[in-house]
């Protein structure tokens, strides 16, 4: 055995908490694979938590960046979360004196990413983050080693446990978007300020991490066309249900003719399409490569434990001496992001119209579809309810073949200028079967 890894740990909340409980339980495993034991020697939290058996051996440090500057540690694992602030300021400390960080930090990695790749080039210091996607779902590696011989083409994910949560819940208990979101953050699966979840942009910063790794491109969020599932309705799911697709929302970076897609939304899957099976709090990613095909990856995306477990295993990566360029390339080789408007996306889509239920309506509707070039695949339009029928409106459902988002959004600008359509129309884009 050689000596201790002595860990630094900025945060003790639900994954903080569950890391000091696992290095406790896996104490004797997590010493044959690092080769000596891994030990929590320092941690940084609002208060002392003496009362945790777990880490009563630790030092307890108020300022978590000056834990990461000054503590008598070996590694520094950053779990306060947060783009900037602390957390930002941490893990430069740490880097810029040579100490490894793991982090579970997506938010930072997407806004700050190549910024602490180049340091922690500089200063020698490795830096991990395969808790920051997917929760237990060892993504990173995947990418970074496993496949590192391949052209990625596509990589597609249901990268947020409570989104899927909250769709799932809502399609086979046909409840309300709120109840199941109440019951997600019940769960601890919800980020601090839910609107990173259910506005896609907590999938956002993962896709973007996950975007530069499958191309060697440089991090860049803002790339990212994000929509959340806020606008989905139980009528959505259902009709999603009778075509035979499910609502997930997906992230999807994909390279086409024009460049490299990035975009967020919520997506009409075929059922039998591994990313369709994937429900409750589950996480999933379909990575396309050239050489090795199509793999999908599943498992728990939030929660302490399996986010704890990304983290130990980063953790023996460290103690063992691994060094990896941090987005599988050295900084100086990323190239910038292939950005593509999204208006130049190509697919088929859902549309659900509120119609005006007149004569020529629906007439005047593929007209304008066929005005663009569009081809409808199928046509749904159900008998109105009391309610509707009171305001004179239908409810109609099309499915397009295969179009841009340019002509889409086109068309049913027309549609409402022509008074045909009341109210915003929803638009989920439908993703090809084998996603
Ligand atoms: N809020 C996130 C989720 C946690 O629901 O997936 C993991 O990043």
């Amino acid at each position: 055995m050689t000596k201790p890894l002595r860990i630094g740990v900025a945060g003790l909340g639900v994954v903080g908490t569950s890391l000091a409980r696992l290095l406790h339980r896996q104490a004797n495993a997590l010493a044959m694979r690092a080769e000596g034991p891994v030990v929590l020697a320092a941690y940084s939290a609002r208060s002392p938590r003496p009362e945790r058996p777990e880490i009563a051996a630790a030092r307890f440090w108020g300022d978590a960046v000056e834990l990461a500057a000054k503590a008598d540690v070996d590694v520094f694992v950053e779990l306060i979360g947060g783009a900037g602030g602390v957390a930002l300021a941490a893990v430069k400390a740490a880097l810029g004196r040579g100490l490894p960080v793991v982090t579970a930090n997506k938010a930072m990695l997407a806004a700050h990413g190549l910024e602490l790749a180049a340091l922690s080039e500089a200063h020698g210091a490795p830096l991990f983050y395969e808790a920051a996607v997917g929760g237990g779902i060892p993504v990173i590696k995947t990418l970074r080693e496993s496949l590192a011989g391949n052209a990625i083409r596509r990589v597609s994910g249901i990268l947020n446990g409570t989104c899927n949560y909250i769709l799932s819940k809502m399609e086979t208990e046909r409840l309300p978007f709120d109840v199941c979101l109440a019951e997600a953050q019940r769960h601890g699966y919800a980020e601090a300020d839910p609107t990173f979840d259910v506005g896609g942009f907590d999938t956002a910063h993962k896709l973007a991490i996950l975007a530069s790794l499958a191309f060697g491109s440089k991090i860049d969020a803002e790339a990212v066309s994000v929509e959340g599932i806020e606008s989905i309705t139980l009528d959505d799911l259902v009709a999603a249900d009778e075509l035979g697709y499910r609502i997930k929302l997906l992230g999807v970076a994909e390279r086409t003719a024009h460049g490299v897609e990035q975009r967020v939304h919520p997506t009409m899957v075929g059922k039998g399409a591994p990313l369709a099976q994937t429900m409750g709090v589950l996480n999933a990613v379909s990575i396309d490569g050239d050489a090795v095909g199509e793999l999908t990856l599943v498992g728990p995306g939030a929660g302490g434990d399996a986010t704890a477990s990304a983290v130990a295993a980063d953790l023996v990566d460290v103690a063992r001496g691994v060094r990896l360029p941090v987005f599988g390339r050295p900084a100086a080789l990323l190239s910038d992001a292939d950005r593509v408007p999204m208006q130049r996306h190509e697919g088929g889509y859902y549309v659900r119209l509120t119609v005006v239920d007149r004569p020529g309506a629906m007439g005047a509707i593929a007209a304008r579809f066929g005005d663009r070039m569009i081809s409808l695949e199928a046509i749904m339009q159900k008998r109105a309810t009391k309610e509707w029928a009171e305001a004179g409106v239908v409810p109609v459902v099309l499915m397009t073949h295969g179009t841009t988002e340019a002509s889409i959004r086109d068309a049913l600008a027309r549609t409402l200028e022509e008074g045909v359509v009341r109210e915003k129309p929803q638009v989920i884009r439908i993703e090809r079967d084998g996603v």
